[in-house]
């Protein structure tokens, strides 16, 4: 009976050992509990980016429908970027074309306090960037749904694509560039913007889930 006490107890503490080792929080950035998963690592790098480059204005096309549940799943980023602006005096429009997004993104930018730092936007992305004014430091692509359907993903990687050029112009020399859900079957959300970006003059950081970029001759850090 003892021996199998101790394999039981073996058991549980390795799958507690397991559970902990894949556990990737961005702690003490945001709490402990929060799984970011595979998204840790190139959230940290985009976040020393932007603070190198002294980071004003983001972009996220596609908000956080999900809050903070979607640490693992959606990412959150509307969350984790809004609390970097708050920590730096900076400011993120998140767009989405659902109303059911919006308002749930909307309730958790309330109740993270973020309401003076974020504003979630209702339009389709690409309005939304054509007629933006500023110029913007960080850009993240994440709206389109990626899917296991081929005719899907052709339409997502399209529209993420046409959402890079609408806001192209508005990209200064050190603006950083981060898309998410990009290492997926046929080349995922990324695919074809980061071709296109990489022939003008863009270069890759990070090539993970999530894609991260800077231009050639980007001014700080040897990224
Ligand atoms: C994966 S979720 C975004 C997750 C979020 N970035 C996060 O980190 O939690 C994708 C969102 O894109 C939105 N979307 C799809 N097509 C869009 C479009 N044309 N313009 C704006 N948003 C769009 C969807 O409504 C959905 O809420």
């Amino acid at each position: 009976m003892d021996w199998f006490i101790g394999i039981l107890a073996i058991g549980v503490f390795a799958f507690f050992l397991g559970k902990f080792i894949k556990h990737k929080s961005l702690y003490p950035f945001m709490p402990f509990r929060y799984d970011f998963r595979k998204r840790r690592g190139s959230f940290l790098k985009a976040m020393d980016l932007m603070n190198a480059i002294n980071a004003n204005i983001i972009i996220e096309t596609g908000t956080s429908r999900e809050g903070l549940r979607g640490t693992k799943s959606n990412g959150a980023a509307t969350i984790v970027f809004g609390k970097w602006a708050q920590e730096n005096n900076a400011f993120v429009h998140s767009v989405d074309i659902s109303e059911e997004s919006c308002r749930n993104a909307q309730q958790e930018v309330d109740n993270q306090n973020l309401n003076k730092v974020v504003k979630i936007h209702h339009s389709d992305s690409l309005i939304f960037l054509d007629e933006f004014n500023d110029k913007v430091d960080l850009l993240y692509l994440d709206s389109y749904d990626y899917s296991s359907d081929v005719e899907v993903q052709k339409k997502s990687q399209e529209h993420h694509l046409l959402e890079f050029k609408a806001i192209e112009d508005k990209l200064h020399e050190n603006s950083v560039v981060l898309i998410d859900d990009c290492d997926l079957p046929n080349g995922g959300k990324g695919k074809l913007v980061i071709a296109y970006m990489v022939k003008n003059g863009w270069r890759i950081v990070i090539d993970a889930y999530q894609v991260l970029l800077v231009r050639e001759d980007f001014a700080f850090d040897k990224a």
